[in-house]
Formats: C-alpha cells, structure tokens, sequence
C-alpha cells in the first residue's frame, strides 16, 4: 500500500486543510456518521434503537468494550460504578476554593484532572487498568457535577445511593434537600438516560479529537479527558446548548422579534450565528436533534410543563429552515437547539448544560482513548503547518533597531 504522507513529505508536498474539513486523523471501530443520510451509529448499533431500548450505562459498556453487556456483565460494570461512587474526601475542600461565580466547566476540568493525584494507578499500566479507570471517571464525573451544584448553591452535600440507578442517583444528588426530599420519576430518569446517550460518542469531533491529541503525547487518562472538557466547553462545540437557551430568551426579551436574529444570523459582518443551527458533518437533519425534539414534548407534557422558549424555538427552527439562506448552506437544527429546554425543565441551570453534555460524552472519550492507546500504529499526533512568514532575514542589534 501507498503510503500517501510519507510520499508526500518525501515529495516536499504537505496537504493544508484548515479545520480538518477533509482529513481523517485516525481509523476508528466506535461510531458510524453519514452526514448526508443523518445515520448515527454506535458500534454497528442505530442511535434510534439504542436511544430507545438502553440504558446510558449499558450503551457506556458498548462503547468501551464493543459489545452490548450480557446481565452478568452489566450488573458487574453497575458494582463498579456503585464502588467508585465517592470522590476523595480531601477533594471536596476544593470546591470551597473556586470564586461564586466560577463556570462549572471550569471546575469539572480541575477536578477531573486532579483525579490522576488521588488514583494514580494509571499513570503505572495504562491499559491494565483502563476498565476500573473508566468506571471511576463514568461514575465520579457525575458526583463531581452534582456536589459543585450543590456548593455552588451552598446546600449540604447530598452523597450517592446505592439503590439508584445512574441518572436517578445524579437527579437526587442534584435536587434533594433535607427540607425538601426529591422524588426521583422514572419519566424524568429515561429522558436524562436519552440524552446522555444521544451525547455519548460522534466520533471526531473536536473534544475527541483533542482527548486523542492530548493521549497520544502518552498523558493518562484523566489529564486527557480533562483536555476533552475545555475543548467541550466552546461555544462553537459543547457550549452551544448554553448559547441556545440564551439567544431565545434574548428573542423572548426582544418581543419575538425572530426577524432580526434571523437577518443577523445572515449578516456577514456580525458575529452572530444561530446557536444550535449547522454542523461540520451533518448536512441534513441531525438525527440525534430528532430525537430530543420528540423528547422534549413528551417531558413537557408529562410534567406539565409550558415553556415559551419551546414555541419560539419551533418558529425559529420553521423559519430558518425555509429561508434561501440555511436551505443554500444546510443549515439545520443540531443536537443541541431542544437539548436544553429539556434541561430547563428537569431543573438542571443554564450554566450546567454544558457539564451534562461532557457526562454524556465522557464513555465515548475514554473508548476512543482507549482505541488509540490499543493500537499499535498509534503516533504522536504532530500535524505541520505551511509556513507564510518572513524569508531569512539579517540579524539586527538592539541599538540599530528602530
Ligand atoms: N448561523 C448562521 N450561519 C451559519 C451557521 C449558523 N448557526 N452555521 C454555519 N453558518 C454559515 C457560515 O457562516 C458559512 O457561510 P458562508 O459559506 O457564507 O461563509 C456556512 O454556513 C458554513 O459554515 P462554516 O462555519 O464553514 O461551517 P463549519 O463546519 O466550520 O462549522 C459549526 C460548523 C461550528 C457547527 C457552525 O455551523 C456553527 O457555528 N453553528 C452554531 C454553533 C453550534 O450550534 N455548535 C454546535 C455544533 S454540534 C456540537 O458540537 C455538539
């Protein structure tokens, strides 16, 4: 076989492909993209089905071990996560240490990352280890998110339960108070469950391809995962679902006025981009976006709910997908443009939205992780760059200088 980037640096040749519209950085068994079609699949698996039939633990095992888990299996990985639950005690006073206003991003970084002080086994065999360090972070992740609510809210601590499922166990740490108990409703549970799944993998995108980067360079586990968090948390990527919710209650603000955030959107001299709308791969509907459309109704419905951001993100949607503009680009609703009116309407703040989609994402980084630690052909990921700067110039001493 050809070994096209040997002969083209041989050749002097280099392909220049900003943002990696057109480069594949590695082959991959994990997940299956047509972005033509909207076919998402996990493993072989349609998201459609997995969305419908799993939980997000057993889609977590999928994507680590490649292949849906046996009970046997299952009910050991659920023990793992039961056992790892708690995060070290002394890692709680760091909460205590970031200011109020600190975005929840920012200290799931921190914390993930400090994860490899207290759990340093990794650092010995990273890949011996890799299932008791995956049900760590799968499970500690959630801790962290939920006990930085409750600081953040200045509400004692609520510890995790063992006859809680995942997503009922992070709903009860979130919202039980001791004035207040939570009851946690299945109806609330399976939507969560949903979207953690629908979140779960894409293959390269940028946090991905950035918790591939950062591994590659031979960082455990935790360090690139944390790397995979700050990726995460643009707004051009993972921050997205945050900037939805915000740009329709600006449009709310604004008397519906959908008109000029349309025609701003369109502007090529503003800044501004409908949050929630296009996608690098997706040149149809996002067939996770399908799915939390059809989430959302039934959840507002079930809990009674009626948000005005539903009805003007409807409009929105109607009105830009019949626009020369988006239809000319294939501008289409992506998964985070209803994400976070579900969000909204389980009671998870704005300011967390982004903490639930790096949950969801966290099994699909650490099996790509792991398949690129796995295979022998792995390099350091060192891409070049064409150089457009000054030719070699004269030297110049500082008194000569103007
Ligand atoms: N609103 C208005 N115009 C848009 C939008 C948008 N949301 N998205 C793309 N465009 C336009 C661009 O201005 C560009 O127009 P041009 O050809 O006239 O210059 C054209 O569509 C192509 O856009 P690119 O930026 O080249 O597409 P790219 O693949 O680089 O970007 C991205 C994809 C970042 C998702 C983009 O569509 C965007 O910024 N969307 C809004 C943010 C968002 O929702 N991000 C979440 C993505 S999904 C995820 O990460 C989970």
């Amino acid at each position: 076989a050809i070994d096209i980037s040997r002969l083209l640096q041989e050749t002097g040749y280099m392909t220049l492909d900003t943002g990696y519209k057109n480069t594949g950085s590695c082959a991959s068994t994990i997940t299956y993209l047509d972005g033509n079609k909207g076919i998402l699949r996990y493993r072989g698996y349609a998201i459609e089905e997995l969305a419908e039939k799993c939980s997000f633990v057993e889609v977590a095992y999928l994507l680590i071990h490649d292949k849906l888990p046996n009970t046997e299996e299952l009910n050991a990985f659920k023990s793992l996560l039961e056992r790892f639950a708690l995060i070290h005690e002394d890692m709680i006073h760091f909460f205590d240490h970031f200011p109020s206003h600190a975005s929840p991003m920012s200290i799931l970084s921190v914390m993930v990352n400090s994860l490899c002080n207290y759990y340093p086994e990794m650092s010995d065999d990273p890949l011996e280890n890799i299932d008791m360090t995956a049900a760590r972070l799968i499970s500690k992740i959630r801790t962290i998110a939920a006990f930085s609510y409750k600081k953040s809210m200045g509400h004692p601590l609520v510890y995790p339960r063992h006859d809680l499922s995942y997503c009922g166990n992070f709903l009860n740490m979130m919202f039980d108070k001791p004035v207040k108990p939570y009851t946690v409703r299945p109806e609330v549970v399976a939507t969560l469950n949903k979207l953690l799944i629908l979140h779960a993998d894409h293959e390269q995108n940028c946090s991905t391809s950035t918790v591939r980067l950062v591994g590659s360079a031979g960082v455990n586990l935790y360090a690139s995962i944390a790397a995979g968090i700050n990726a995460l948390w643009g707004p051009l990527h993972g921050g997205a679902n945050e900037a939805v919710i915000q740009m329709l209650e600006a449009i709310h603000a604004d008397n519906n006025d959908f008109e000029k955030y349309i025609n701003k959107a369109k502007d090529k001299n503003d800044p501004f981009r409908l949050s929630g709308f296009g996608h690098r791969v997706y040149k149809t509907y996002d067939p996770r976006g399908t799915i939390i459309k059809k989430a959302c109704d039934e959840i507002l419905t079930v809990l009674n709910i009626s948000d005005p951001l539903l009805d003007i993100a409807r409009k929105l949607e109607e009105i830009a997908l019949s626009d020369e503009y988006f239809i000319k680009r294939n501008l289409y609703p992506n998964v985070d443009f209803y994400s976070g009116i579900i969000y909204r309407a389980i009671g998870i703040p704005t300011n967390m939205f982004t903490v639930m989609f790096a949950l969801g994402r966290l099994p699909g980084w650490i099996a790509q992780w792991k398949e690129m630690r796995e295979d022998p052909s792995t390099k350091i990921g060192r891409p070049r760059q064409v150089y457009v700067g000054e030719p070699e110039r004269p030297f110049i001493p500082l008194e000569k200088r103007d």
